[in-house]
């Protein structure tokens, strides 16, 4: 192994096409295994750090690899790590400070990462860490999902909805999603019991009593989202404006948790009127939850869906054609057979 690698960056925020240049390997701490890194997946959440959307949650230094999942083989073992081994294909998504998955190398808090599916490959295992955590933490851990309840799903043929319809069907929920026609056939088949084509149906007008929504788009359709949840239910973005008690739970300084207060006053008060709940999330990485979710893989009770596959030296267009937002599950990049 030499002492560099090629590393898809950005030198300054603004900046929409990543450039491929060697940087020093990483360097290993003693909780983090060394992964080979065999393919990534791209999330809008790329796009949103390139554009520097994120500086006020999120400040990064420059230059900086992107890339927030992957799956790969470990190559290295940190001195604590007893989890993992040499040889051992695992899969994660890093935590928020060491990102960097468009590499081929990446250091990795062991605690972040679980071993791969097994009757994944590498590419597909790529596809699931983000969506998958994010969906599972936004309809189990905030909503706590149970039996017979309906929820709410937008976008529900996107990375976030593909997967999110197959979680919440496992819950034994009800689920409504929004899709183009085109995806109708599609988000059916991944168990949406009702879909509304959002191009020409208003699905505040259309639903209604819902235990829950899980928000993927913000803006005005997330403040609609207050008309079909029911007293006591709960709407989780993870697009809309954070609130104050996420920034503070965040650790982010007063001045910010005061910013977002006022920022989502009005989101704040629709909850109120409705008497439901409103979170914002942010989704963070666990290797535990990632686990379960390699569980459910492997009882097929959930699969990835990847839209297209791109090469490592065409990293740029997988990033132009997920920019358009209309992928149809995930859009993966591989990077070990380049
Ligand atoms: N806060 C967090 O932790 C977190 C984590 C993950 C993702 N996110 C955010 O969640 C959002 C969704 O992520 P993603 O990975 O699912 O993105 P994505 O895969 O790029 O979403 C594409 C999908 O969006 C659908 N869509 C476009 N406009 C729509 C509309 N007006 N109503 C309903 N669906 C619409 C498209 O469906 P059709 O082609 O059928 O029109 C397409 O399938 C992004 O903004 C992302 O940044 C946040």
């Amino acid at each position: 192994m030499t002492n560099t690698m090629q590393a898809a960056q950005i030198n300054h925020y603004h900046q929409n096409q990543l450039v491929i240049q060697p940087t020093p390997l990483p360097r290993l701490q003693a909780n983090d295994v060394l992964v080979k890194i065999m393919a990534a997946s791209i999330n809008p959440l790329d796009l949103k750090i390139m554009a520097g959307g994120l500086k006020l949650i999120l400040p990064y230094q420059m230059p900086l690899t992107l890339g927030n999942d992957f799956a790969g083989e470990v190559v290295a073992v940190g001195p604590n790590v007893t989890q993992f081994k040499i040889g051992d294909a695992v899969y994660g998504r890093p935590r928020k400070s060491r990102i960097g998955t468009f590499a081929e190398y990446l250091a990795v808090n062991a605690e972040d990462i679980a071993l791969k599916p097994q009757n994944l490959d590498y590419q597909q295992a790529a596809a699931l860490p983000l969506v998958g955590l994010t969906s599972y933490q936004a309809l189990h851990d905030l909503m706590d999902l149970h039996p017979g309840q309906k929820v709410l799903i937008q976008g529900g043929a996107g990375g976030i909805g593909t997967l999110a319809i197959q979680l919440a069907k496992s819950m034994g929920t009800f689920v409504a999603t929004t899709a183009s026609r085109k995806n109708f056939e599609l988000v059916t088949t991944l168990g949406a019991d009702r879909v509304i084509d959002y191009h020409t149906e208003n699905f505040a007008e259309v639903l209604s009593d819902y235990d829950a929504v899980f928000d993927t788009r913000g803006g005005h359709t997330l403040e609609q989202a207050f008309r079909v949840v029911k007293p006591g239910g709960h709407v989780v973005s993870i697009s809309g404006l954070p609130t104050a008690q996420f920034a503070k739970d965040y650790g982010l300084p007063r001045w910010k948790q005061a910013l977002f207060g006022l920022a989502s006053h009005q989101l704040m008060r629709l909850a109120r009127q409705s008497q439901a709940t409103y979170h914002f999330l942010f989704m963070w990485p666990s290797g535990q939850e990632l686990q379960l979710l390699t569980n459910l893989v492997e009882r097929q009770t959930l699969r990835p869906l990847i839209d297209r596959v791109f090469t490592f030296d065409h990293l740029n267009q997988a990033l132009d054609y997920s920019r358009k937002g209309h992928a149809r599950g995930k859009v993966v990049i591989n990077i070990g057979e380049r």
